[in-house]
């Protein structure tokens, strides 16, 4: 018995990187899966069908089964394509791993609105429009009585949670997915879909220039594999993580943080207006005990 046995999942992104490994994993666990890819270049141009062909082959090679989606997953209309073809094909959809993303990083300054608009698309939107058209499926099935549970497993960034010079709008993007985390697990927990994101760290050609010869050098236990990743998401995909919705992960290796969300590090209080000379005089206090290393605060 596989852990995810006669589930059906959608990965987006999948012919390459994390998705690719999330694919591989999910249909070795007992998935049919569609892998999703409009085989991108990292900075989101051209259109290769190979890789996600040769997931398939993988797939089918392993015993599972599997078909490609060529979609572009910020497209409304090809979200809903991608969604349809997991129920056309294999009945229904239990699991989404909305994974797709590309790269255009430049300071704030240099970025073109090229750069800003397709990066949010792509992520933000790309991570929304197949969450919809799932939402629709599940709720009408829910409404028709049936009993069953859902997945959506989201792919944010500690770029998003933290903010990294150079990625304004990757981390505005990653930000926003981590928001729309909550925003979906509170919409679709009464309808037995938990919903969750991780901020993975993987060695791919997204981040080969950061992690690649830093994890070649390593022996033995290789942390930036994104094998390493896919086992959290085929775990947040099973019916074992039925308690579990509305978080986000940072994952890498071995080591995973359960993030939580925005907390209070400091308040000040009064049943009156502050005006903004008061407010100058209180910074200290509405910051104190607050350390240099929380963001966006540098405080010495
Ligand atoms: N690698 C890391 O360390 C890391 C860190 C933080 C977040 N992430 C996120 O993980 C996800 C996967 O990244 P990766 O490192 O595997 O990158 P990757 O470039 O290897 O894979 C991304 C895949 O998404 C596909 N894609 C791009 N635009 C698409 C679209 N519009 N529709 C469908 N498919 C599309 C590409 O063709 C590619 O196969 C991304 O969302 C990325 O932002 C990765």
């Amino acid at each position: 018995m596989g852990m995810l046995d006669g589930k059906v999942a959608i990965v987006t992104g999948a012919g390459r990187g994390i998705g690719r490994e999330e694919a591989l994993l999910m249909a070795s666990l007992g998935a049919k899966v569609i892998v999703n890819d409009v085989g991108a270049s990292v900075k989101g141009e051209g259109g290769d069908k190979h890789p996600a062909e040769e997931v398939v082959e993988l797939i089918k090679a392993g015993g599972s089964d599997g078909a490609v989606n060529a979609s572009d997953v910020s497209s409304w209309q090809g979200a809903k394509d991608l969604v349809a073809q997991a129920v056309d094909t294999f009945g229904q959809l239990d699991i989404l791993v909305n994974n797709a993303g590309i790269l255009r990083d430049k300071m704030s300054f240099n970025m073109e609105e090229s750069d800003w608009d397709d990066v949010i698309r792509v992520h933000l939107k790309g991570h929304f429009a197949p969450s919809h058209h799932a939402a629709v499926h599940w709720r009408a099935r829910a409404k028709a009585g049936e009993t069953f549970t859902g997945r959506i497993v989201n792919t944010s960034s500690e770029s998003g949670l933290f903010g990294n010079a150079g990625q304004a709008n990757y981390a505005a993007a990653k930000g926003g997915i981590a928001s729309l985390t909550w925003v979906l697990a509170r919409e679709l927990g009464r309808y037995g879909i938990n919903v969750n994101s991780i901020s993975p760290r993987a060695r791919t050609r997204m981040t080969e220039d950061l992690f690649g010869e830093m994890a070649k050098a390593e022996e033995g236990f290789d942390k930036f594999d994104p094998r390493n990743v896919a086992q959290l998401v085929a775990f947040l995909a099973s019916d074992e993580a039925a308690d579990i919705s509305g978080q986000n992960f940072i994952v890498y290796g071995g080591d995973i943080w359960a993030m939580g969300g925005h907390h209070v590090v400091g308040e000040i209080h009064r049943d009156s207006m502050w005006t903004p000379g008061e407010l100058a005089a209180a910074k200290g206090e509405l910051f104190k005990g607050v350390s240099s290393g929380v963001p966006p605060f540098n405080i010495a």
